[in-house]
């Protein structure tokens, strides 16, 4: 560590939550090739529209170097995320990069995985821990409905086999739940993924962003699908994985592996939220919810040194006080209308 960036001893970096910064989730490209109506619907994301210049993205230096600084202050888990991270060139060199910073103890991707039969391997050969998959459906009209007509679920089985034969450990794979949409498949997708190790994890459809035009009615909270699942198969709670964790785990009583429910619409988790969030065009977020981010590319290109970019992050983190989805679960739900789109800052 550069002495110059060091926490003064004995400091902690906290927010005024008192919550420390534990998470990085990069954003290495904002392009993704499904038009997931919840995300990038296709009538806002067209051929037209205007994707960041690959010159305005964070270089792969620019990536590492924001991640030790990150590092540095208690940060143990880096995130890769999109868009669509796949599509970034070059990912496995960044993956090698990121996985030689020491204090780095988890290093994940999120993907949509058709790209990931013809990457897996080499991405766990740069040092990627684990993935997780996103698949909202096994039956190819669902899943093409809410993929905006991209890729098939076979690719996407392919690209989490392969994952799995790499050695890429745990296989999670998200499935946000729409009422009337995909909801009669859960089933489905459990029994694809019992007796594998693949953990599914069912996700509320979330208010995220400002273009998915978001109805409540269409949201399935979890305790539902407990109770849906509980009536085919015995399950359990388990204890979570670690302080922080945004799944609450359960598990088959049979033996058949675990479940997760991310339930941020029903059960909010900002007490607990360690997250930052690095968009590919080097802003800073401190919530999925910010409608404004702090640049960092403009000092890391002006040649700011460590030190005065670590005074940012300092600065940001500890003036943090977000709790987005605890103020709309406790003041109905239009309490911000301008807010920064999902693609742009990851999952
Ligand atoms: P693990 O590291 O495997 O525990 O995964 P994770 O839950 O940290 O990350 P993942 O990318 O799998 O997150 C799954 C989904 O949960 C995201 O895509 C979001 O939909 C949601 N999510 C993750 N973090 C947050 C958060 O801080 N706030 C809210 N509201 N939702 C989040
Ligand atoms: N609500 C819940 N989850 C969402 N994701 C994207 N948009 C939303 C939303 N509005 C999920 C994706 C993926 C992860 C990166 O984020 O399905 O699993
Ligand atoms: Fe792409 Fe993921 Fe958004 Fe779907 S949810 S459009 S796969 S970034
Ligand atoms: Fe964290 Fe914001 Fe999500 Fe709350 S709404 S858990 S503060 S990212």
């Amino acid at each position: 560590m550069n002495s110059e960036t060091k926490l003064p001893a004995g400091h902690k970096l906290e927010d005024r939550r008192g919550r420390p910064l534990k998470d990085l989730r990069i954003s290495v490209m904002d392009r993704c090739n499904f038009r997931c109506p919840y995300c990038m619907p296709e009538d806002q994301y067209h051929r037209d529209f205007q994707f960041l210049h690959s010159d305005e993205r964070l270089s792969f230096r620019e990536i590492s170097r924001v991640a030790r600084l990150f590092v540095e202050r208690g940060v143990t888990k880096l995130r890769l995320t999109g868009g669509e991270p796949l599509l970034r060139p070059g990912l496995v060199d960044l993956i090698g990069e990121l996985s030689l910073i020491e204090g780095v103890e988890d290093l994940a991707l999120t993907t949509n995985g058709i790209l990931l039969a013809q990457h897996a391997a080499a991405l766990k050969g740069a040092g990627l821990d684990r993935v997780t998959v996103s698949l909202d459906a096994l039956d190819e009209a669902t899943f093409r409905r809410m993929s905006g007509g991209r890729g098939t679920p076979e690719r996407v089985l392919e690209g989490i086999d392969a994952a799995i034969e790499a050695g890429l450990d745990p296989v999670k794979v998200n499935t946000v739940v729409q009422r009337g949409i995909n909801e009669r498949g859960i089933y489905a997708l459990l029994e694809r993924f019992r007796h594998t190790g693949v953990v599914v994890r069912f996700i509320e459809y979330m208010d995220v962003g400002t273009l998915n035009k978001w109805n409540e009615k269409e949201l399935v909270p979890s305790s539902e699908l407990v109770e849906r699942i509980a009536e085919r198969w015995p399950i359990r709670p388990l204890e979570a994985g670690y302080r922080g964790e945004v799944a609450e785990r359960w598990e088959f009583e049979d033996g058949a592996g675990e479940i997760g429910f991310i339930s941020s619409v029903t059960q909010p988790f900002c007490g607990d939220c360690t997250r930052a969030r690095l968009s590919s065009d080097g802003g800073l977020y401190t919530c999925l919810f910010a409608a404004r981010g702090t640049d960092l590319r403009g000092p890391l290109r002006a040649g700011a040194d460590d030190a005065e970019l670590g005074q940012i992050i300092d600065r940001v983190w500890s003036n943090r006080a977000d709790r987005y989805s605890e103020l709309r679960a406790e003041g109905g739900r239009e309490v911000r209308v301008e807010k920064i789109e999902m693609y742009y800052i990851g999952g």
